[in-house]
């Protein structure tokens, strides 16, 4: 059976890293760190995203505002409070959380974030500079970025010629991933819905990172012997067993399945979930130093 990689601790870690480093920070008498969350709308999923991390932030000791939006703001008002939080000196990270109503341009109010406050890592300055191996100076997103820290802790920190398969292209975790990959010096392959012999592909991973939103989609078969599975979905399907009306979490890998094959793998929930907070609180930290000077 797999070793199960535990999100939840390695995520504890981060968090009591950054706590830590804050205090330090104050001591210093520079300000706290600031994190502004916005969400607009009412999705309950995002709800439940959004307060978590304002209250991670809070425990770490950061100054964390939350901007609750009503779901018809314009567009033009969502962009001129973007533009108050770049301009506001207690504010070290923006989080626009996505997705966003259909009438707003996602795009444009990403771009809009000043790239040094870009805690997500969604803008251009930032994909560009994780592009082009600038990992000293980038913000890199947050769920990547803490699925990368998870496959060090179980494969060390030299992954060179392993081969990775990622499977999704989105540009919040799909690309970003296969580039920290490819930084790492592994042979990356982006596979997707018009992937040819997905299940082929899959077995030659040594590293497999699962990121579509389809429940359970990855099957033990696809799992090479020894593998690393790294589950980025999180799924609520019916689950009738437990009653009606339920519903349960479940990732984009058929978890005991591919546990029996796998040489390490992250459950859900408690695997890739709660290293993406961690990783915002750690980025947000990072941008108030390169603030602090
Ligand atoms: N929605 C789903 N994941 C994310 C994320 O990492 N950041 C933001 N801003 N929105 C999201």
């Amino acid at each position: 059976m797999a070793e199960l990689i535990d999100g939840k601790r390695v995520a504890e870690d981060v968090v009591r890293r950054v706590k830590a480093l804050t205090a330090e920070l104050l001591e210093r008498g520079t300000q706290k760190p600031g994190l502004a969350v916005v969400i607009v709308g009412e999705d309950p999923a995002s709800q439940v995203y959004v307060a978590s991390k304002s209250r991670t932030a809070k425990e770490c000791g950061f100054h964390s505002v939350q901007h609750t939006l009503p779901a018809e703001i314009s567009e033009q008002e969502l962009l001129d409070i973007i533009g108050e939080l770049n301009a506001d000196p207690a504010i070290n990270g923006i989080l626009v959380q996505l997705p966003l109503p259909g009438h707003v341009d996602a795009g444009k109010v990403i771009q809009t974030i000043a790239p040094q406050k870009d805690v997500d890592g969604f803008h251009f300055i930032n994909v560009g500079k994780l592009g082009t191996g600038e990992l000293e100076t980038a913000f890199v997103p947050c769920t990547p970025a803490g699925s990368m820290l998870l496959i060090e802790r179980v494969r060390g920190k030299d992954l060179s010629g392993l081969n990775a398969v990622v499977v999704g292209r989105s540009n919040i975790v799909g690309k970003p991933m296969a580039n920290l990959l490819l930084a790492a010096n592994c042979t990356v392959t982006i596979a997707h819905s018009r992937t040819k012999d997905l299940a082929a592909l899959a077995r030659t991973a040594d590293i497999l990172v699962a990121a579509v939103g389809r429940p359970e989609m990855v099957r033990g078969d696809w799992v090479k012997s020894g593998a690393t599975v790294i589950d980025v979905g999180i799924n609520r399907i019916a689950a009738p067993e437990k009653g009606e009306g339920k519903t349960r979490l479940v990732g984009d890998v058929a978890y005991a399945e591919a546990a029996k094959t796998a040489g390490a793998i992250t459950p859900v929930p408690g695997g890739v979930g709660p290293m993406t907070i961690a990783m915002l609180m750690a980025n947000t930290l990072a941008s108030a130093y390169l603030a602090a000077g």
